[in-house]
């Protein structure tokens, strides 16, 4: 048994590992030369992120089986709609950030317009990379197609940012708190498991096992998201606005076992999703 600073450390040259792989596979999607609106999307798509979705997606296919290489095109694909939603989030109409992954947002480098552009164009790149890569299997391609474009839509993410937007002036309660977050970043965490899941040809109890525990990790994620920017920026709507920062990482750990519990069914390798329970908790970027 390892001491839980070795497990995370693991865990740690693990994401970097897979990060290097989803870096190098998006380098060849968006090629440095490519001009025009693809320069503008090539700006934020291979800006430094955590590749934290891809990653998730490629340790559920493999946890299942799969070499990463088999799950890199779809993975590729979930990190676009990632990057799409946070161009357009940082927009002025939205968030208005300034900063994105330390460099100047998309809209302050490029300009808004562009911006609303390169989101768009993020968002339909996604579904022609899984298309070109689903000939082989169009069965798997249109199953990834319905859950990617469900989890991005308006019962997921952006629905999420909606509800969220609704919110602006109202004081928040605890339920609509929790839906916000499951729909606005729980959908995607949650998709990406259930997608490698899918490309790995796994069966019903374990798409139900790594369901729960996405949903958990999506909660969790965000949680700790809010704790971490608490230290920047006051966020009307989030935990530690609620319950204080202390209350906030108490319902981190509550989730955190949820978590843990949901992969008691899972029949694949449960070390390394044990293991990013860890790493959500502590996590502090
Ligand atoms: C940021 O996501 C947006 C949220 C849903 C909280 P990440 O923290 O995964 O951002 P990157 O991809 O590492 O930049
Ligand atoms: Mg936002």
């Amino acid at each position: 048994m390892k001491r839980k600073n070795e497990m995370t450390s693991d865990l740690e040259q693990y994401f970097l590992e897979k990060s290097a792989l989803v870096n190098r596979a998006l380098e060849s999607y968006f090629p440095a030369a490519a001009g025009g609106l693809s320069e503008v999307m090539a700006y934020s798509v291979l800006s430094p992120g955590k590749r934290f979705r891809p990653a998730l997606m490629i340790a559920a296919a493999e946890s299942l089986g799969l070499d990463a290489s088999e799950a890199m095109a779809p993975a590729c694909a979930m990190e676009c709609i990632h990057c799409f939603s946070l161009i357009h989030d940082d927009l002025p109409s939205m968030d208005n950030d300034d900063f994105r992954r330390g460099k100047p947002s998309c809209h302050r480098r490029f300009g808004e317009a562009p911006a609303l552009l390169a989101g768009d164009a993020l968002m339909l790149r996604a579904f022609e990379i899984i298309a070109e890569w689903g000939t082989g299997d169009p069965r798997k391609a249109l199953g990834i197609i319905g859950e990617l474009s469900g989890a991005s839509g308006s019962a997921g993410m952006t629905g999420g940012q909606y509800l969220e937007y609704c919110q602006k002036e109202k004081t928040l309660d605890r339920e609509t708190l929790l839906e916000i977050h499951r729909q606005k970043t729980g959908a995607l965490i949650t998709v990406s498991l259930r997608i490698g899941v899918l490309i790995a040809g796994g069966g019903a109890g374990d798409m139900e096992a790594l369901t729960g525990y996405g949903k958990a990790i999506g909660l969790l994620f965000q949680i700790r998201d809010d704790i971490i920017d608490a230290g920047h920026r006051r966020e009307a709507i989030s935990f530690p606005a609620l319950y204080g920062v202390e209350g906030a990482q108490a319902f981190a750990e509550e989730t955190a076992k949820q978590a843990l519990g949901s992969l008691a069914s899972f029949t694949g390798r449960r070390e390394r999703f044990e293991a990013i329970v860890q790493y959500l908790l502590l996590r502090k970027r």
